[in-house]
């Protein structure tokens, strides 16, 4: 069976989709799982697009082994250089260039000839060539592109030094029988196409994005871009999840295979909607919480008589585990890893006194401590090393007949501030305070609180959403009180703000 390659583009076009920003600490705790998934490339962010982008792929070019590191640029010069720059030193890295190609983008984007694309292209690969041998070149909107310029083009690339040509579906226009046409077309008639890989890169906007990734690859493409959950810009990119097993669960119609490990799939999938927060729908192919669950009767008896009835893989085989042991008070350091590492949270020794700490004091507060309560407690604690503005205290009175007043206490760049004010409610109360201390000027435009597990014990997760010079950013917090769940949210997002670019 021939191998396809996995280019996950979490960390960069995931990134992109609206409220899921990452924090370089946060990337490069899912950079380290996504290297246990055993995907093949990481693209990690686009270095010459903000200091804190360059930052997180230093480090996980530095951090993270097995897979290839690489950073997108912009077929120019100074974004390439800063990629390059990002990644010396690391083991096994690459760029990834690209210049968009369809005659709407060239003239009103770009504002460009086909002439000067082409030769824009062929000198960043040129350039990207001179750092490193794993060069990658995309056209981007090449489902609408022309065909013949296409050849052209990533003909032009490959004498360049390009070794793998991606065919983006950049705004997920493409249908899986014109994608199967297209790169099936361009493996025929690209200059020694057979001396480079094609590999595709499909949005969502129609639905079509897993279903057009997989035709690529009946027709002789052997990378695919996607993402965990399929997050991205707008409708989101092709889910990771959902190409694997496709190919896994239809190995014999497809006859590919690659080298992700299914049962790191659900802990990828977990671990990333707590970092950044957006949560999977239920009904979510492989990974949503009804994906496994049978509830007509008729099929949970066909399921109980041999579980193939309705059931095409099984949750074990994608590392959804059925054993929801609870924790509690007079659980061990030993039993806590072991339920962390099936989340997909491998702690070291130093990291792990502080979780567990952490999981000592909330378990005083709660009798029994679920999967989700650890989520919590390990990303907002990750959240927290890098943050400028920490919650250091809070205490509030509210009642029938008084005004609800809140006492906060932050710690802003290392110095401790306190500072106390009123609200029309305790959470009011405390978003006041924390307005006054930061001195940051937004509106809230969005509130919600959920409980995370069951029970009056049960932690509130709250979130926030605020807005500022036209940006909405969403902040998350956890408590078992939830007016301290809300300064967190509130806070988060407020050091989400301090780290736009
Ligand atoms: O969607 C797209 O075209 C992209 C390219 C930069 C590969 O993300
Ligand atoms: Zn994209």
């Amino acid at each position: 069976m021939e191998k396809v390659r996995i280019f996950d583009t979490t960390l960069r076009d995931g990134e992109q989709s609206p409220g899921c920003s990452m924090s370089t600490a946060e990337k490069l705790v899912m950079a380290k799982q996504l290297a246990r998934l055993g995907v093949d490339t990481i693209e990690a962010g686009f270095a010459n697009s903000s200091g804190e982008d360059f930052e997180s792929i230093r480090m996980i070019g530095q951090e993270v082994e097995g897979p290839m590191i690489v950073s997108l640029a912009r077929a120019r010069k100074d974004d390439i250089d800063r990629s390059a720059e990002a990644l010396q030193g690391a083991t096994n890295w690459g760029i990834h260039t690209f210049i968009a190609s369809s005659p709407l983008h060239m003239k009103h984007k770009l504002q460009m000839d086909p002439g000067e694309v082409l030769k824009a292209a062929v000198k960043a690969v040129e350039h990207a060539k001179q750092y490193t041998s794993n060069v990658e070149f995309s056209a981007e909107d090449a489902s609408r592109s022309e065909p013949t310029f296409l050849v052209e083009l990533f003909s032009a690339a490959v004498k360049a030094g390009a070794t793998i040509l991606n065919i983006p579906d950049t705004v997920g226009y493409t249908m899986p029988d014109e994608i199967y046409q297209l790169v099936a077309r361009l493996k025929n008639e690209v200059y020694q196409s057979d001396q480079v890989m094609f590999s595709v890169h499909c949005h969502n906007d129609l639905g079509m994005a897993v279903a057009n990734s997989l035709a690529a690859l009946r027709a002789g493409a052997r990378q695919v871009e996607c993402t965990v959950n399929g997050i991205g810009e707008r409708a989101g990119n092709a889910a990771l999840e959902e190409i694997v097993m496709s190919l896994a669960t239809r190995q014999q119609y497809y006859n590919l295979t690659c080298n992700v490990i299914g049962e790191q799939i659900y802990p990828s999938s977990r671990l990333l909607s707590q970092i950044t927060g957006a949560s999977v729908q239920p009904n979510k192919a492989i990974v949503g919480a009804n994906a496994f669950a049978h509830e007509a009767g008729i099929h949970q008896d066909g399921v109980l008589k041999n579980a193939l009835t309705y059931e095409i893989m099984t949750p074990q085989s994608v590392g959804i585990q059925e054993n929801n042991l609870v924790l509690g008070k007079h659980s061990g350091r030993h039993a806590l890893a072991n339920r962390l590492e099936s989340r997909g949270f491998y702690l070291n020794e130093e990291e792990l006194n502080e979780v567990f700490e952490k999981f000592k004091h909330l378990a005083d507060r709660k009798k029994q401590i679920f999967d989700e309560d650890l989520d919590v407690i390990v990303t907002q604690g990750v959240r927290q090393q890098q943050d400028d503005y920490i919650l250091d205290s809070l205490t509030v009175s509210s009642g029938t007949h008084m005004i609800p007043t809140a006492t906060v206490g932050m710690i802003i760049h290392g110095e401790r501030i306190k500072k106390a004010a009123f609200g029309d409610g305790p959470v009011d109360a405390a978003l006041n305070t924390i307005k006054e201390i930061t001195n940051i000027d937004c509106r809230l435009i969005a509130y919600s609180v959920k409980s995370i597990t069951g029970g009056t014990d049960a932690q509130g997760k709250v979130s926030v959403t605020i807005e500022k010079d036209g940006m909405r950013i969403t902040g998350r917090g956890a408590d078992t009180d939830i007016v301290t769940a809300s300064a967190l949210a509130f806070i988060n997002s407020i050091n989400r703000l301090s780290r736009m670019p």
